[in-house]
């Protein structure tokens, strides 16, 4: 790990070469933790209340206890960003169950959950992608039905995105009888032939994406017409702009999903309307103007 000089290992700020875990860590058996990926402008971790509710949200749904308070989280990622170069950075929390003898029922004993966490400098989309926008394909969504949850166990997500890279894709979107569940790691947006901001409501099928949440607060702030609605299969066709988000993608406008062109082929007003109120949001927020 080239770009950490150290991690935050159950309660230590070690270097990553002397970061160990035992084999029996059930977040290396089971892939049973849940994590957070949380982005850094100017030194500061960009909507940090919004990110531990989620996480804390995720724990009580699996049952672990959250290992920490809201300030020691915040301080022991301040230690992690300060001991960082970068001004832009990414977070990174896991919290697993902890470490017991391999069975797939919680342990009877009491364990101590293994909490990991490190920052590494964050790479947001170059302009040149914002000006051009990005290949997508569809996927059938062959996840569980508890994608609410920010688990590590993103075996499906990860050969979902496999198949999008080997087709030259930057994403895969995910259907669901018919319908827009997310990418396979970010949320889809879409802007329909009416012209308004859709994305597929929150429930059991997608995660609640902190960058999801934002862009429809900055549509209510500056009166861009957004819904959250279920989204056809079909809309893929007709929608005028697809856009895809996600703490280190941010924004990122599509040009094609599945060689065909969407709207005109280029990143629509729309888009560019959101990414100035995103670009001037993040800005404020260097300047300590906004949490
Ligand atoms: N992934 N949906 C899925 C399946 C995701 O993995 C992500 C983010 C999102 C967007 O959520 P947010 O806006 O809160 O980042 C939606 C992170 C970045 C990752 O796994 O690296």
């Amino acid at each position: 790990m080239k770009n950490v000089s150290s991690v935050y290992l159950n309660g230590q700020f070690i270097a990553p070469e002397q970061a160990t875990i035992s084999v029996f860590d059930r977040g290396f058996i089971f892939g049973d933790a849940v994590y957070e990926v949380i982005p850094v402008y100017g030194k500061k971790p960009f909507r940090l209340p919004q990110h531990l509710q989620r996480l804390g949200i995720n724990l009580r749904a699996v049952a672990i206890n959250n290992p920490l308070s809201e300030t020691a989280w915040s301080k022991m990622l301040c230690q992690l960003i300060a001991e960082n170069d970068s001004d832009e950075q990414s977070l990174y929390i896991q919290i697993s169950r902890g470490v017991a003898p391999r069975d797939h029922a919680f342990p009877e004993d009491h364990i101590t959950p293994t909490v990991f966490a490190f920052s590494q400098p964050l790479k947001t989309p170059p302009m040149s992608l914002l000006e051009k926008g990005v290949n997508v394909i569809t996927q059938q969504d062959i996840r569980w039905q508890r994608c609410d949850i920010k688990s590590t166990a993103l075996l499906a997500n990860v050969l979902l995105r496999q198949a999008a890279v080997e087709q030259d894709a930057t994403e895969a979107i995910l259907l669901r009888d018919g319908h827009i569940t997310e990418g396979a790691a970010s949320n889809v947006i879409i802007v329909d032939k009416d012209n308004v901001i859709a994305t597929p409501p929150r429930n059991n099928l997608i995660l609640p994406g902190v960058t999801r949440d934002l862009i429809l607060e900055l549509a209510r702030q500056h009166q861009m017409p957004a819904k959250e609605r279920s989204i056809l299969e079909s809309e893929l066709a007709t929608a005028k702009e697809i856009w895809l988000s996600s703490s280190t993608k941010e924004i990122l406008p599509v040009c094609k999903v599945n060689d065909q062109i969407v709207g005109t082929g280029k990143p629509g007003p729309v888009f560019k309307e959101m990414l100035q109120h995103y670009q001037d949001y993040k800005q404020t927020f260097r300047e300590g103007y906004v949490e």
